[in-house]
């Protein structure tokens, strides 16, 4: 069975990292096809559109898609394509790897974030000129959703449970039908919670996040927090990330357009390329997903590494060294 990939490479470092995921792929004996498709500030430039429809288009109907990153217009591109694949959970790993410096080497933790409600459904008003206003919107219906997932994912990658991080204390409504209805859908599974209020949560990660495996989250919450722990595991420049829908999905590193060093050929491709682990992993190639994940790993430990990481090798360099330890 052919897997068609939408590849969106996007602006900046997004066009050297997409390609060096690519190649990583194509190095496996696994039939894909890829479709490439543009999408960012580029394009928006010559054709008035961040998101040209037939970018949207393919992000909908591929099996899945690999994107890299915008510039100033990642916002216009990276939430309509959320909701190209239909996207309810963003997967977010946060983990230290061998030989990187981190703040916190022990760090090995997976959040699995609420991606369309929250204080990002967009219900945002100014009322006066002194007042401006926003409705949080939480779900029974995405809360269960999330939850279903997360039940599944615990069982499926061999983990005890998972902690609820919210803040029910004081946004009882919101946050009160967010937990309860995570912790019901976890009980109903046999699936073990503990529950964790968010602000606490901050304090107790940085300090030993060891305690934590796998957190469920809201939205807000959700992006802060493992915006935290990716700083606990040396910085945004290897964080994968996955939105998952009931039919497709997205994958892409976290960080950003690196306009600093864009062009120069010494972007990390880490985070593109564990990204691609993940998409293995999705479309069920366990196998080839853990090869990625090993070879990346190794390669970080022992080198060559990017500029970023110390080190004096290009993107591709780096790629390379992946690929030959496939
Ligand atoms: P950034 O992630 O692009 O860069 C932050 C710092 O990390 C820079 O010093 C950069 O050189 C370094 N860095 C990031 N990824 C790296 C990699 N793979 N290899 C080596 N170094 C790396 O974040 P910043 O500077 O806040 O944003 C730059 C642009 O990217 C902005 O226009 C922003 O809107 C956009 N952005 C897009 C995102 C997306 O498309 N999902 C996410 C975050 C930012
Ligand atoms: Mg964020």
């Amino acid at each position: 069975m052919t897997h068609e990939i939408a590849v969106i490479p996007g602006d900046g470092i997004g066009q050297e990292v997409t390609p060096a995921a690519v190649e990583v792929l194509e190095a496996l004996e696994i039939d894909f096809e890829f479709v490439e498709a543009d999408a960012g500030d580029a394009v928006k430039e010559e054709t008035g559109e961040a998101l040209p429809q037939e970018t949207y288009d393919l992000a909908a109907s591929a099996d899945a898609t690999l994107f890299g990153a915008a510039g100033e217009t990642a916002a216009d591109v990276i939430l309509p394509l959320r909701t190209a694949v239909d996207s309810f959970v963003n997967v977010r790993p946060a983990k230290a790897y061998p030989g990187i410096d981190a703040v916190r080497p022990e760090t090995d933790l997976i959040f699995l974030r609420e991606n369309t409600e929250g204080v990002y459904a967009g219900h945002e008003d100014r009322l006066t000129q002194d007042v401006s206003t926003l409705t949080r919107v939480v779900t029974e219906s995405a809360s269960e959703r999330l939850a279903e997932f997360a039940c599944d994912y615990v069982a499926g990658d061999d983990h005890d449970g998972f902690s609820i991080v919210h803040k029910a204390n004081v946004m009882r409504e919101t946050d009160g039908l967010f937990r309860d209805t995570v912790k019901s859908v976890a009980d109903e599974n046999g699936v073990e919670t503990d529950q964790v209020l968010m602000d606490a949560f901050a304090t107790r990660v940085c300090l030993d996040p060891e305690q934590f495996d796998v957190v469920v989250c809201p939205n807000l919450a959700g992006d802060v927090l493992s915006d935290l722990a990716a700083g606990l595991v040396g910085g945004l420049g290897l964080l994968p990330s996955a939105n998952i829908g009931p039919d497709r999905a997205l994958f892409e590193p976290v960080h950003g357009t690196a306009p600093d060093i864009a062009g120069e050929g010494i972007a990390n491709p880490a985070a593109t390329i564990v990204s691609a682990a993940m998409l293995l992993e999705y479309l069920g190639h366990d196998a080839e997903s853990d090869a990625v994940h090993e070879a990346v790993e190794g390669t970080l430990e022992d080198g060559p590494r990017t500029p970023d990481l110390g080190g004096d090798a290009s993107t591709e360099d780096m790629t390379e060294a992946i690929i030959d330890r496939l």
